[in-house]
């Protein structure tokens, strides 16, 4: 099967994921992935484990209906679910499954999100602001940005775009968006221009963090992911493992932390002289920091530069 799926979403981390999500391979197994998307990573599990059942989440009615002809072959085996990941539990629980083996996340915006013009997630095309992953909410990027407050946008383009000029962007958001509301990709990057100017050789184009940021924040996606990490954990079997993958700094952050802290059998500040938390760890890591791809991977497909891939396993 050619790695490429009709969703033209390259998997990354391929051999990785096979390797963290392990399982004994004539056992039953069932496996939630919460971000579907194209089915890559889904199809390479379901043909590796001929007796695993899935369920695939996604935001994304497209994504869903691609991970649909992609899934095919596995039948009955599988289950698409449109909702978010950080309803995992919930979402297990409707399927009648009470416990998982494995789970799989694979977050952030998939290569159609950002290739297709009309999604607006892109900056290199001229498109309406949309950047929804769930085309049903309310919540656009352009309302976002003609809605919220100076000082919240403020925060959004320091923390989720990591932009140093972040107070001064979101005041010139305001003043522009006071003379003709915010309403396509290009109004955006000629806020970027106006404030941040052209990047320097070597640093990411200014626009791309911009957009990340309000992406970031239009999806909720930080707080998905605490959320989900969580939930997921909540269902996963002792012996069961979870696989995450992350492409910012912020998420994998989120995602080490939950990781080390649920790993650990006290959580007490240092210095202590006795345990008083109360903590007990459910997770044995399995991976010692994050997996990244090869430089043969990257070469292949350069989306896969920025990923991380983090797993662990439930303690019995
Ligand atoms: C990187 S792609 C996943 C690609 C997939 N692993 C594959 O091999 O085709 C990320 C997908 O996660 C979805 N997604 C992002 N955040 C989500 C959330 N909170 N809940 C459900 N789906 C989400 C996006 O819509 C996108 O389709």
């Amino acid at each position: 099967m050619s790695c490429v799926n009709e969703f033209n979403h390259i998997p990354v981390l391929k051999d990785a994921v096979l390797q963290v999500l392990k399982f004994a391979p004539s056992q039953p197994l069932r496996l939630i992935d919460g971000t579907v998307g194209g089915g890559g990573h889904s199809a390479l599990l379901l043909e590796r484990y001929p007796k695993m059942e899935l369920i695939g989440i996604d935001r994304d009615d497209m994504a869903l209906s691609a991970a649909g002809r992609s899934l095919n072959f596995a039948g009955s085996r599988v289950k698409l679910v449109r909702g978010c990941y950080a309803d995992i539990a919930a979402v297990a629980v409707e399927n009648g499954w009470d416990n998982v083996d494995g789970v799989l996340l694979d977050i952030g915006v998939s290569s159609p999100q950002l290739d297709i013009p009309e999604r607006g997630f892109s900056w290199r095309n001229d498109a309406v602001l949309d950047m929804r992953m769930d085309r049903r909410s309310e919540l656009t990027a352009g309302r976002w940005l003609n809605r919220t407050s100076e000082s919240e946008m403020a925060r959004v383009f320091r923390e989720y775009g990591e932009i140093k000029r972040a107070g001064a962007l979101a005041k010139k958001a305001v003043e522009m968006r006071e003379k003709k509301p915010f309403a396509m990709t290009s109004d955006l990057v000629a806020l970027s221009d106006a404030v941040l100017g052209r990047a320097r050789a070597g640093e990411l184009p200014h626009p791309t963090l911009v957009f990340q940021a309000v992406r970031i924040a239009v999806n909720d996606e930080l707080k998905q992911l605490e959320t989900g990490l969580r939930s997921a954990v909540s269902i996963l079997n002792p012996g069961g493992r979870i696989a995450v993958i992350s492409f910012h700094s912020l998420e994998d952050r989120i995602v080490k932390n939950y990781f080390r802290k649920e790993s650990s059998q006290c959580v007490c500040p240092p210095g202590l002289p006795v345990c008083c938390c109360g903590h007990r760890a459910q997770l044995k890591l399995l991976t010692k920091g994050a997996i990244t791809a090869s430089a043969d991977e990257v070469a292949e497909n350069s989306r896969s530069a920025c990923a991380k891939l983090r797993a662990a396993e439930k303690i019995g």
